[in-house]
């Protein structure tokens, strides 16, 4: 882990801390420190990374968590992207020359807007936002990304779906020679993943094109990607080109390769166990050894704004 320590004259105003920001910070290093012992909680005081400026009027939103970001080299060096490999070191490594622009995304289905879009016109008409959210990965580690990006559900109504459509798709780029990990046939290319429609128009939802203030790193997703604050990771789809409006449910990636294993749903629950380990607890990416693990929270934190999405749901069989 590097920490750089900067003289108060290298701060740029740009990084310095709001004072609600700050009160929740040290509400919070007051839990933690309780929580998960004074090492990880140290973090938290210290400005640990520059920031990039490749968004200059972005904003900061009320959705974002106040727990202690990642390192940008945690963020950009421990990655899950299948298409450059299947190592968590391996995207670092084999993203460097993938070459995201020029990009375009094709917006289809049910929508009286439909076409072929050049990612900046893409991007343009959307306020972007600086969202901290922690993504809470199905394998049980966590980390905390301060992402740069707009509203999913911004995005959908710009596009005016039909009220045929229930449900959302994403497809990432299907490319080998751009994307060398899609030479074997280790997950069903090209990856994809759904959303029902009310998930992808909760404000939560999200598109990312950056994080740290710099546009998306390849490792991460370049260049435009989604989070979903309350599902595992692999529902956050990286390197989007296509977005189709359905009317019935989409296959997922990961759903179609082992659909015992992961859902259509997906959401993070501490209560229902992977087949094959549980999810009680999750490991955050750069805490040392001797920190305590810590606890999954239902909806990874958000069930005031979620859980009313699935009333009525056995979330043991829609899991
Ligand atoms: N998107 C694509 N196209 N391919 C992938 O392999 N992995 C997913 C998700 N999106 C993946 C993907 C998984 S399993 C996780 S945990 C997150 O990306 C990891 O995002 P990060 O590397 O930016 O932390």
């Amino acid at each position: 882990m590097s920490i750089i320590i900067k003289k108060p004259s290298d701060i740029k105003s740009s990084e310095i801390t709001d004072q609600s920001t700050y009160l929740n910070r040290r509400k919070f290093l007051k839990q933690s420190t309780a929580l998960l012992g004074a090492a990880w909680a140290g973090r938290i005081a210290m400005p640990v990374e520059a920031k990039g400026n490749d968004f200059p009027g972005v904003i900061k939103s009320s959705f974002s968590t106040t727990e202690s970001i990642n390192t940008l080299k945690e963020i950009t060096s421990y990655n899950n992207f299948y298409e450059f490999g299947t190592g968590k070191r391996d995207p670092a490594k084999n993203a460097v020359n993938f070459k995201p622009r020029p990009w375009s995304i094709t917006v289809e289905g049910e929508a009286n807007k439909t076409g072929v879009f050049d990612l900046e016109d893409f991007i343009n008409p959307y306020q972007m936002e600086e969202r901290i959210y922690r993504l809470r990965c199905v394998e049980g580690w966590s980390m905390v990304i301060p992402w740069v990006g707009f509203s999913l559900a911004e995005m959908i109504k710009k596009f005016e779906p039909t009220s045929k459509a229930k449900y959302v798709e994403f497809t990432t780029l299907y490319d080998p020679e751009r994307m060398p990990g899609q030479i074997r046939r280790v997950l069903h290319w090209p990856y994809t993943e759904g959303l029902r429609m009310d998930e992808a128009m909760n404000p939560l939802s999200f598109m990312a094109v950056g994080l740290y203030g710099e546009v998306l790193p390849n490792q991460n997703g370049a260049p435009i990607r989604l989070v979903m604050p309350w599902k595992y990771g692999f529902k956050s789809i990286k390197s989007i080109i296509k977005i189709r409006f359905t009317e019935t449910q989409p296959p997922c990636t990961w759903n179609v390769t082992a659909p015992k294993e992961y859902g259509f749903y997906s959401n993070v629950n501490p209560e229902v166990d992977h087949p094959r380990w549980s999810q009680r607890t999750e490991r955050r990416i750069g805490a040392n050894f001797w920190e305590p693990k810590q606890e999954t929270e239902m909806f990874n934190g958000y069930a005031d704004q979620v859980a009313h999405l699935y009333t009525g749901m056995d979330l043991r069989k829609y899991f």
